[in-house]
């Protein structure tokens, strides 16, 4: 099997870093991937126009790891030309790129939800929050369109609600500007993302994952693209999977079945746990995450290309992999300056030293090879997986390993995992 891979990050290093395990994949191709990915085995990169480079490729399958073409209709043009491609179409993907769309599909299809307003009017946004009985609890504002993290803000209290919707619909100074919003109600639990394959019909869930998206220690700091994570959290239980595999993954693929428009890829489903065990969908993703697919891969055995080849074809019904009973860990390394929320420069094109027998698995983000030596090139830099068979021991054996690795400027988190294991 030839297989085409869309991205460029840590999670499509992960992902192809699995896929060319799998004996039936003949040759691996990045667009525009990174070198990381060019330096696995089986693997090369190419640029270009993806259908000019599927067309001349011919690739068996092709996967695409970011949104951001599911939202330019890659997927629909691809597909158009007879190719097999895992991911959802332009429409589909709306399940992400629209909050709106999200959020009214969860209540047509009574998938449970916190309750929410879409708006696309200034002052009707400040009525409904000026008559909404949600004081002291909290309303979540979200930008409709994708923002880059930016464009969801939990508040407290009515007036940081109506501050951030000025903000959002009429401040010039604001990064977010948005005609549309939803106003959401805050909802208290524990987080954690449900990941499972679809393929129109059926769905296969290949686990559960908890990220840290603030930049520092204790939650403090900027929202990032997410500074590391773990699998799988002990709270997950028989009956917290079976209520999402009945109530979330199958009510979405039902939903979308009835609009004619199938669901197939990953459906990433963020949760909300509360501390009576009621589950609510905050967000989907139409996608693995980033740095979930780091975190999941390495416990993933079996044929995972077959896998994505079937639920790409609507042909899922075989069950190709096994999920390892281990634990997973994973620390990101960041540049210097990251988020960079207000502009300021990151330290960048930085040498990395990495030693060549680290213990675990390492994914290459924005980082480049440039005469034999490593350099940073973007934000999230890199990051570590260590699997074993307690959450405690991955961890202990991340933050070892990853405290081999330096360059200037570097960032980690030293709380990932903390505490999780009971
Ligand atoms: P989203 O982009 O929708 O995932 O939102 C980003 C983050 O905002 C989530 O991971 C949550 O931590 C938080 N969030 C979003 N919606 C809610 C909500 N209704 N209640 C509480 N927190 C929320
Ligand atoms: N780690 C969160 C995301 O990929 O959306």
């Amino acid at each position: 099997m030839k297989i085409l891979l869309l991205g460029s990050g840590g999670r499509e290093h992960a992902l192809a870093w699995r896929l060319i395990q799998d004996d039936v994949v003949e040759h691996l191709y990045a667009l525009p991937g990174n070198d990381a990915i060019a330096s696995l085995d089986k693997s090369s990169l190419v640029t270009g126009d993806p259908l000019e480079i599927a067309n001349k490729l011919q690739p068996d399958l092709i996967v695409i790891g970011p949104e951001a073409p599911m939202e330019q209709g890659v997927t629909d043009i691809l597909e158009d030309a007879g190719f097999k491609v895992f991911a959802p179409t332009k429409f589909a993907a709306q399940l992400e790129t629209s909050k709106a769309f999200s959020k009214d599909f969860m209540l047509k299809n009574k998938i449970p939800t916190a309750k929410y307003f879409n708006c696309d009017d200034y002052d009707e946004a400040l009525k409904i929050v000026k008559d909404w009985d949600v004081e002291n609890k909290g309303i979540v504002i979200k930008s409709d369109a994708l923002a880059a993290g930016k464009g969801v803000v939990v508040t407290n209290n009515r007036n940081e609600a109506l501050k951030t919707i000025h903000d959002f619909m009429v401040s010039n100074e604001c990064t977010v500007s948005t005609d549309k919003i939803v106003l959401e109600e805050k909802l208290e639990g524990r987080e954690v993302s449900a990941f499972a394959i679809c393929d129109g019909n059926n769905f296969q869930t290949i686990g559960y994952a908890c990220d840290y998206k603030r930049i520092f220690d204790n939650d403090d700091g900027a929202n990032t693209g997410g500074m590391g994570g773990y699998a799988t959290p002990s709270w997950v239980d028989d009956n917290l999977k079976k209520f999402v595999d009945e109530q979330v993954f199958q009510k979405t693929i039902d939903g979308m079945q009835d609009l004619d428009q199938p669901y197939k890829g990953i459906l990433y489903a963020g949760l909300m746990v509360s501390s009576d065990g009621t589950v609510n969908v905050i967000e989907f993703n139409v996608r693995f995450g980033d740095p979930e697919a780091q975190i999941l891969m390495p416990l993933i055995d079996g044929n995972l290309a077959e896998l994505f080849l079937d639920a790409a074809s609507g042909n899922l019904n075989e069950n190709k992999i096994s999920i390892k009973k281990q634990n997973s860990v994973h620390i990101v390394m960041t540049s210097q300056g990251y988020p960079s929320i207000d502009g300021t420069a990151m330290l960048l094109n930085q040498e990395l030293n990495i030693p060549d027998d680290l213990d675990g698995h390492l994914f290459i983000a924005g980082a480049k090879k440039q005469d034999d030596k490593w350099l940073n090139t973007g934000g999230r830099v890199l990051g570590l997986t260590v699997i074993a068979n307690d959450i405690d021991e991955a961890r202990e054996k991340a933050y070892s390993e990853i405290n081999k690795i330096n360059f200037n400027g570097a960032h980690f988190r030293t709380d990932i995992a903390k505490g999780v294991s009971s």
